[in-house]
This record gives structure tokens, C-alpha cells and sequence, in this order.
């Protein structure tokens, strides 16, 4: 289909001034995605304020309402009501376009004492398997099985039991806690994913009348409860989002501050732009990021919150692939998460990947050239990358962007950047 190319939607991006003023953040699209699953488990109107229409806050709309669920999203608040739960099987082309769809299958097990789910999709980035989310189900007394690309998971009552994750996954994490807040008895998760987004579910199902102690932390105690009501609640902001645009900010030498974020939960990201010689300041609900001068190569490791996230791996590769002297970065979260990396070398990025790990020459300046983004985090680097690139970047793909942001090329021409859309 290359002949279609020239008709896809893309961004034109020229360099230009660095990037100057402030900006609101939006909810977090990993928090939203699991509170969306939990509507499932509520007994009335589960109400999320400030929810941005990102493609998979609507995908995951459409997953809950092939069940049977009511979803709405109207002036940014999102209402959910599961009281006509019927199906136990989201369709397959749901599933396959995000991952996150797999969360509903704790609520639905508890709900119906059945799901049934083909293997999820998502982003391209890597094997990512569900064995953990499935381990710990068949803990909490699921039966699984495996037939035709599905997996069944079954239960008429789950039980509470002590389960060990052998790597702190978010998703399993959630799934976990999504199943036991209304398992019979007391559950224990050890080494639970710290995500702040974890936090927030558990927060979110503890205004649901859950008891969950210990988010935050590497083990979580939940005493189950008989059930769950609605709740009105404001997930955190989103911490990728905002790490995007700290480090556009950076890579442009401007000057840029965000409001509606927590600092702490870009604590990680604040120390690397420090190190790199940027200027960060945070106060409540608010980070404000300068470097007026190139900014100095960085070691970074990618690993489990608080570490720093893979999530902004691929954003941060287009600050590297400018800054003086020489990079390292390795991520340890997934494997195969540097198919940016081709994309930016096509810009004039000097960068050689050995395994996991990345090493970035530094150059002076990038050109543009026509390039396709390969998942969400990958095409927010195109377009950094492309703020400081010789001539026209023309972005494609992007229904990855979209995925996971909010007008993004807006929020950057606010900031002072030249980007176009052509439809
Ligand atoms: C979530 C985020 C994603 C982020 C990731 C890591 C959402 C919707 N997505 O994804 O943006 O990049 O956390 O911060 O919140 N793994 C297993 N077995 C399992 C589950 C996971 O081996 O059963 C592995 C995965 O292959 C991967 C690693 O664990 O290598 C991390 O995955 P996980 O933390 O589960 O990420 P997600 O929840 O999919």
C-alpha cells in the first residue's frame, strides 16, 4: 500500500524557537485505562472527571459497552455503569488493538464467573506475555485454559491467598487487585508494581468501598469486601505526558512550565535533566524546566517506578541524539523497544544498539526527512526529534500518537513550535 502513503494524516515539523510558556496536563492515560476495568466491579455509576478522548480511553469504551456496560465521555468526565453485564468475551479486533483491554478480565470473572480473551495487542514493543496475570488468578482459585488463541478463566468465587509476582508487572498488578478487592478473605501481593497509576486504582477502589493497603509499596494487602459501589473520582495527571514535554522543552533550550502534574511521580526524569545540565523547578501541581545551553549526555537504565520509565525512553533518545558527547542508555523493562531507533537514524542520529543497551553520538544538529512512527512513545520522539531538525519532518503514524495523546502538536505550537497537520 505504499501508493496511499502520501494520503495518510501527518505532522509537517520544522525547527524552530525554543519552546516557551505553560501547559496543562491531562488525566493519565495508564491510570484511566484500569479505573475504566473497575467500573465493572461497581454496583452503580463509577464517574472519572477530566478524561481526555485519547484513542484508547475509547477503545476501552467500546470494549466495556460490547459487554454490555454504559460508558460516556462528555466535557472530559468519563461515566461508567456495568449493571447489564452480559458478555464475558470482548471482541477479538478490541483486544488485538490494546492491551490494556485484558483488564477486564479479572472484573469479568467476578461478575460472571467467566472471561474469555484472545491474546492482547498493543504496541509493537516487545514480547508481552500475560503469564503473571494468569498465575495469580489461578492463586486466587481461577481455572485457565488455553484453546484456539484464547484463554478462558473461570471461578464462581475467587479466594484470597498470598501470591509473589516474579517481576512487578503494572498490568498484572492491577489485574490482582481488580480480582481480589472482592475475594473471599485476605490477599497479599508481593513485589506489586509502585506505579503511581497503581496507586490510583487502589485509591479509586478504596473510595469503592475496596480495602486495599500498601499501593505504593512492594506489598499490598487486600481484605475482600462483598461488593464495590459507584464513586466519583479524578485519576492522577499523566506523568509521560508531561515528561514529553519537559524534555521538549529541554531539546529546544527553552523554557516551559506544567500545571495539573505531581513532581514526585518525575522525580526520575527531573534528576536525568538535571544531570544533563537543565534547570528544574517543582512546586505543588506544577514543574518548571530551563536549559539555555546544549545539554551533556546521559547513562540512563530504564527500570520499574520510582526508576526511570520506558515510557520515556523514546522521547528522551531525541534529546540525547543532540546532546554533547556520548549516551548510554539500556532498558530493561522491555526488549524490543528501539524501533524508534531506525527512524531517528534516518534523521542523522548516531546511534548503535548492541542487545538492550543504546549508545548516542551526540550531533549537532538532525535533518528532517520523512519518517513513520512504530508506536505511541516512538512517534512523540519523531516529533521532538523534528523540532530540532534541519528542513521538514514529516511525521506518519499517526494513530500511534493519538493513542495516548492529547492534541499534542497543538499543545506544542501553543509552546511556540512549527508543526502543521495535513489531513
Ligand atoms: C504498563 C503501561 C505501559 C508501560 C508499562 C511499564 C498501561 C496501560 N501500560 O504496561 O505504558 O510501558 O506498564 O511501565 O498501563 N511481563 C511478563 N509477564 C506478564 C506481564 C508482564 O513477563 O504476565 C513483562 C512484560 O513482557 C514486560 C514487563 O513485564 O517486559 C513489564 O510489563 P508490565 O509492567 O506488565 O507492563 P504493562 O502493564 O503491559
Amino acid at each position: 500500500m505504499e501508493g496511499m502513503e502520501g494520503r495518510k494524516p501527518r505532522l509537517i515539523v520544522k525547527a524552530g524557537r525554543p519552546l516557551c510558556g505553560f501547559l496543562q496536563i491531562e488525566a493519565a492515560k495508564n491510570a484511566i485505562l484500569p479505573l475504566m476495568a473497575a467500573a465493572l466491579l461497581a454496583d452503580g455509576k463509577l464517574k472519572l472527571r477530566r478524561v481526555p478522548p485519547l484513542q484508547d480511553v475509547l477503545t476501552m469504551g467500546r470494549v466495556l459497552t460490547s459487554l454490555g456496560a454504559g460508558f460516556g465521555l462528555t466535557d472530559q468526565a468519563a461515566e461508567l455503569e456495568a449493571g447489564n453485564l452480559m458478555g464475558e468475551e470482548p471482541p477479538y479486533e478490541l483486544v488485538r488493538a490494546m492491551r490494556a483491554s485484558f483488564l477486564v478480565m479479572a472484573p469479568l470473572v467476578t461478575r460472571l464467573g467467566r472471561a474469555v480473551l484472545a491474546l492482547p495487542g498493543g504496541c509493537a514493543i516487545g514480547n508481552r506475555p500475560v503469564a503473571l496475570h494468569l498465575k495469580g488468578m489461578e492463586a486466587l482459585g481461577a481455572k485457565v485454559t488455553w484453546g484456539n488463541g484464547k484463554v478462558s478463566v473461570e471461578a464462581s468465587k475467587l479466594m484470597g491467598n498470598r501470591i509473589y509476582l516474579d517481576y512487578p508487572s503494572v498490568g498484572a498488578t492491577e489485574t490482582l487487585l481488580l480480582a481480589a478487592c472482592t475475594a473471599r478473605g485476605e490477599t497479599w501481593l508481593d513485589n506489586a508494581a509502585e506505579e503511581p497509576e497503581v496507586v490510583d486504582l487502589a485509591n479509586c477502589l478504596n473510595l469503592m468501598g475496596a480495602h486495599i493497603q500498601g499501593a505504593g509499596t512492594k506489598m499490598i494487602r487486600i481484605e475482600g469486601v462483598r461488593w464495590l459501589q459507584g464513586t466519583t473520582h479524578t485519576p492522577i495527571p499523566d506523568r509521560i505526558e508531561a515528561g514529553t514535554y519537559l524534555i521538549a522543552a529541554c531539546l529546544t533550550g527553552g523554557e516551559v512550565t506544567l500545571e495539573n502534574v505531581i513532581p514526585e511521580h518525575l522525580h526520575a526524569l527531573s534528576a536525568k535533566l538535571q544531570q544533563a545540565g537543565a534547570q528544574v523547578e517543582s512546586s505543588e501541581g506544577r514543574i518548571r524546566v530551563r536549559a539555555s545551553r546544549p545539554l551533556n549526555g546521559l547513562e540512563v537504565v530504564t527500570m520499574p517506578y520510582p526508576g526511570f520509565p520506558t515510557d520515556l525512553q523514546a522521547p528522551l533518545f531525541a534529546l540525547l541524539a543532540l546532546a554533547r558527547g556520548t549516551s548510554v542508555v539500556s532498558e530493561t523493562v522491555f526488549e524490543n523497544r528501539y524501533l524508534h531507533v531506525g527512524e531517528l537514524r534516518r534523521m542523522g542520529a548516531q546511534i548503535r544498539v548492541e542487545g538492550r543497551a543504546a549508545t548516542i553520538c551526540g550531533v549537532e544538529s538532525l535533518s528532517g526527512a520523512p519518517v513513520r512512527a512504530p508506536d505511541l512513545r516512538a512517534a512523540a520522539a519523531l516529533v521532538l526529534a523534528g523540532l530540532r531538525a534541519e528542513g521538514e519532518t514529516e511525521v506518519t503514524g499517526l494513530e500511534h500518537l493519538e493513542r495516548g495523546y492529547y492534541r499534542l502538536e497543538e499543545k506544542l505550537v501553543r509552546l511556540g513550535a512549527d508543526i502543521r497537520r495535513e489531513e
